[in-house]
């Protein structure tokens, strides 16, 4: 004989089977197995029975519980299958995707990747400085008088508190001979500012390499040698270089760096690329008041110095006709570097 708890089981199953949606099927669970459900109720039941009948229906009742809770699982999960392939049968798969944007290097970072390797199998270190400097930095340990133009107003972006945007970056010179003691082989590598009338060849914002070597007995032979080294590397053997005097506070004697390469377009033609000298005595003279010592004794450390324009390197190197482009953020131009 069927047992009226095994009736209720095959009616649930019944109405579980045949649910046509998640409601149908939440009002089955209610109806059967919710708090006042029809086989719940034969859990208060159970109290009422015979002794000897109450393991038999208790276990009974256990077996009709799992079986009505597993087809309602089972059920559900059949909903939630249909609903996902129903959504998906929406999507067509054989649609192109959305191609992700590959980035790349940008062609001033390249430059200054290149110039940095090269620099660091000579031995040279990398230093670096705030853009936000004080004039001390900028001019005055750079035996630079407050009368010359590059202070001058017109000439430099000044803040309200009278710092400045370093209008170079020998101002890393400074600090890095104020935080070590010789002998110092830095580089530095750089943006610096000057309210410079734009064009194709200059920009208020430019980027530069500093170099700085201060030991015993450092001659303008070593510096020559190692800027035309550095050169040569960065531009192709074949490259030449030349030497012209010039006038810096902070360097004596000064020199200003010019290439020239039939490898690189316009080949004829000289190219302005750095500036350079030995180290100014009254430069060292500024370190050590500063630092409060004599470790900088000019009479017994030399150096040598240079600024790089690293706007300038890299438009002969990549053949770039206007410096304006690097900061244009035109995808057409920053494409070709990738
Ligand atoms: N600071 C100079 C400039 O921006 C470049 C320069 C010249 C740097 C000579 C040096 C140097 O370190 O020795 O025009």
């Amino acid at each position: 004989m069927t047992h009226p708890l095994e009736q209720l089981r095959d009616d649930a199953l019944r109405e579980i089977g045949s649910a046509t949606d998640e409601h149908a099927l939440e009002a089955a669970r209610i109806k059967y197995i919710g708090k006042s459900g029809s086989i719940s109720a034969w859990g208060e039941r159970m109290k009422t029975l015979d002794k000897t009948e109450r393991p038999v229906i208790g276990k009974l009742l256990n077996e009709v519980r799992n079986a009505v809770t597993a087809a309602l699982e089972t059920r559900s999960a059949q909903f939630r299958i249909e609903k996902e392939s129903g959504a998906l049968a929406r999507i067509d798969i054989s649609l192109p995707g959305t191609p992700g944007e590959i980035g790349s290097l940008h062609p001033l970072y390249q430059m200054h990747e290149r110039a940095i390797q090269i620099f660091r199998r000579m031995g040279f270190a990398l230093a670096e400085g705030p853009d936000v400097e004080t004039e001390w930095y900028c001019f005055d340990a750079l035996n630079t008088p407050p009368d010359h133009p590059a202070r001058n107003e017109q000439d430099t972006f000044y803040l309200p508190d009278g710092r400045l945007l370093r209008t170079h970056t020998s101002t890393v010179q400074i600090r890095a001979m104020e935080s070590a003691s010789p002998p110092i082989r830095m580089i530095a590598s750089g943006a610096a500012y000057r309210r410079d009338e734009v064009d194709a060849t200059h920009s208020a914002q430019f980027h530069q390499i500093e170099g700085l070597y201060v030991d015993e007995n450092v001659g303008i032979a070593d510096l020559k040698g190692e800027l035309e080294f550095f050169l040569r590397e960065l531009f192709g053997s074949e490259t030449e270089v030349q030497f012209r005097p010039h006038y810096f506070p902070f360097t004596e004697p000064s020199l200003e760096v010019y290439v020239r390469s039939k490898a690189l377009k316009g080949g004829e033609q000289w190219i302005e690329v750095a500036g350079c000298g030995m180290v100014h005595p009254a430069v060292f003279e500024a370190v050590n008041k500063s630092r409060g010592d004599n470790a900088y004794d000019p009479e017994k450390w030399s150096g040598y110095a240079f600024g790089l324009g690293m706007d300038r390197l890299a438009m002969i190197l990549f053949d770039i006709p206007d410096i304006r482009l690097f900061a244009q953020n035109d995808l057409r131009f920053l494409r070709q570097f990738a």
